[in-house]
């Protein structure tokens, strides 16, 4: 699969596309919208992007927890190129740039539907389950230092 995989500006029109497959892939299927909340803390975040053919199929977010520590959320997949290895090169991609910055362990809330995704790339489990306030599923803190 031909894939671009690449930074995205905060606030530019791939952004707003983001936004979108973000609804549609992690809030739309559980009868949620995007939310103020979730979009909140957008501005401090790095945004990154995969696209086959200009169009954004996969999206991720860089979250600075500290110096060392960078949090990995809303990974979010098109869902019909779910299974197609974009997810692991997005993945790849978002090590890459948080190593670059300095960050030494990535760390996030994954779903438990996508905790075997994770595993697969190298991230321990840190945590027993847990409810999640915004989605309400069950979810577990995941670890990997870089
Ligand atoms: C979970 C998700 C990010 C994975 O991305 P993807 O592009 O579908 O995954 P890939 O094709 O790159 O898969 C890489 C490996 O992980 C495995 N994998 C993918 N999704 C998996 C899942 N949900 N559970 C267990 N393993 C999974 C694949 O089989 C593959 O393994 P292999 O290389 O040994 O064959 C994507 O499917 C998605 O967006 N799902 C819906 C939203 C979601 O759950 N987001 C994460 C919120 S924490």
């Amino acid at each position: 699969m031909d894939l671009d995989i690449r930074e995205i500006a905060y606030g530019s029109a791939e952004y707003r596309q983001g936004k979108l497959l973000r609804d549609a892939v992690l809030r739309r299927p559980l009868g949620l919208a995007l939310s103020e909340e979730d979009v909140k803390q957008d501005p401090n975040n790095k945004h990154f992007g995969a696209f086959q053919e200009d169009v954004l199929v996969g999206c991720v977010m860089l979250h600075p927890v500290d110096a060392h520590t960078a949090q990995l959320k809303h990974m979010a997949i098109a869902s019909d190129v779910q299974r197609h290895g974009v997810g692991r090169r997005l993945i790849a991609h978002f090590e890459a740039a948080a190593k670059a910055l300095g960050y030494r362990t990535i760390c996030m809330e994954a779903r438990v539907t996508a905790q075997g995704f994770y595993a697969t790339l190298g991230y321990q489990v840190v945590s027993e389950p847990y409810m999640h306030q915004a989605t309400g599923l069950p979810h577990v803190k995941m670890l990997k230092h870089i």
